[in-house]
């Protein structure tokens, strides 16, 4: 038995299927690449909780209630206090916390909402600035960035958020995922789910791997010094952070989505092209180092390595990129945690006692 699950089936799921072997990504029947060309965040949100939750509802009506969840979450913020001036993520675990448990729509619709408003106003609180209240008018991505920045977001920016959104959006039985099903296996509520799931996120080997990225990037500095730099670090035992996944043996379907959200940016100016040089030299030296040094591996580009420099153009510090992820992953973890709870089994695997037997009498 192999101790991190590999090649276990461990749930039947009719919300994501990630072919490892080719390279896909299936969210409720439609490939990836369609879903970044046609799909909004609200759409991909109704289509995943669809026929999960006690009521029906399409895109547009969603719109509206995720509008006015995010109205309703905002009130937590009055009592933000000093203790939440941790790391983001942190402050983020320790607001979710405070929302009442269920396993009704209404919770779902405020656990959407809480991740989206509390991020930008923890992000504020910690620059000393006052959160912004949200804007009802507005689709979730680009209020989001409007939080954030006290700006309306251009329409690049909107699109390229809602393209990340889309795109996390759900990934099979990832180690969050898992975390969110066996907590609704248990039939504990879907706030619980979420918060363990988030728990779970925030690990380096999982969504905590963006913000390293960039330091990666930061610590090469410029494209010709990537080849060497990569080199020493792998001689010292590291790992190439954005690099390599347990699913994929190929690039990473969602690398090239994220790729592809951020050329706009670079075209219209808004986001550094040196930025984008770098990025590609890293990418292109890492996988030549990768395939010298680890030939019976394939290791590829996975999310984080895009993801990195797409939120990086979008204003975001790196400290706070795994929450942005739990902004988009939230979807995903509720309705795993519906699917789990509605199915009912209760998940118990059985563990291999490996040590030492009492003393005979
Ligand atoms: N850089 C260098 N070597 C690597 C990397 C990497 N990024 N990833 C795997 N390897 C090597 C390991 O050192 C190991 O080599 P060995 O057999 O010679 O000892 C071999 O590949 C297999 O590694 P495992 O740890 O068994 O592979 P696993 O499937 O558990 O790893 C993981 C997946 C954790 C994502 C890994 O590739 C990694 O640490 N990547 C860097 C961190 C990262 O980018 N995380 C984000 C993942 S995406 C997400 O979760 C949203």
């Amino acid at each position: 038995m192999r101790n991190g699950l590999e090649d276990v089936i461990a749930a039947e799921t009719q919300l994501s299927d990630v072919d490892g072997e080719a390279g896909r990504l299936i969210i409720r029947g439609v490939s990836l690449d369609r879903l970044v060309a046609d799909c909004s965040y609200e759409r991909v949100t109704a289509l995943l909780l669809d026929g999960l939750m006690e009521r029906n509802f399409d895109e547009a009506l969603l719109r509206d209630w995720l509008a006015q969840a995010r109205t309703k979450v905002f009130d937590h913020l009055k009592a933000a206090d000093a203790a939440l001036l941790a790391l983001p993520v942190d402050a983020l675990r320790a607001l979710l916390a405070r929302l009442p448990d269920g396993d009704d729509f209404d919770t779902a619709l405020s656990l959407l909402a809480a991740p989206a408003v509390f991020l930008p106003a923890i992000l504020r609180l910690q620059r000393g600035q006052t959160p912004i209240a949200p804007d009802a008018s507005l689709p979730q991505a680009a209020d989001i960035l409007r939080m954030l920045t006290g700006q309306l977001p251009t329409q690049e920016q909107t699109a390229a958020l809602d393209t990340y959104l889309v795109t996390i959006s759900d990934h099979g039985l990832n180690a969050s995922t898992f975390a969110s099903r066996v907590i609704a296996s248990t039939q504990a509520g879907l706030t619980s789910s979420v918060l363990a799931a988030l728990s779970a996120l925030k690990g380096p080997l999982h969504g905590g791997a963006p913000g390293p990225v960039l330091d990666m990037l930061d610590a090469v500095g410029t494209p010709d010094n990537a080849g060497r730099w990569l080199a020493e670090a792998l001689d010292r035992g590291e790992r190439l952070m954005g690099f390599g996944h347990r699913i994929y043996r190929v690039r990473d379907p969602r690398a090239d989505a994220l790729k592809g959200a951020l050329k706009p940016l670079i075209a219209s100016g808004q986001v550094d092209s040196a930025r984008g040089a770098l990025a590609e030299a890293v990418e292109t030296a890492a996988l030549a180092i990768l395939r010298a040094r680890k030939p019976n591996r394939p290791l590829d580009v996975n999310v984080e390595f895009y993801t990195a420099l797409l939120l990086e153009a979008l204003g975001f510090p790196r400290q706070a990129f795994t929450g942005v992820f739990a902004i988009g992953r939230t979807v995903g973890w509720l309705a795993h945690a519906r699917e789990q709870a509605l199915d009912g089994r209760l998940i118990r695997p059985r563990s291999v006692y490996i040590g030492p037997l009492p003393a005979a009498a």
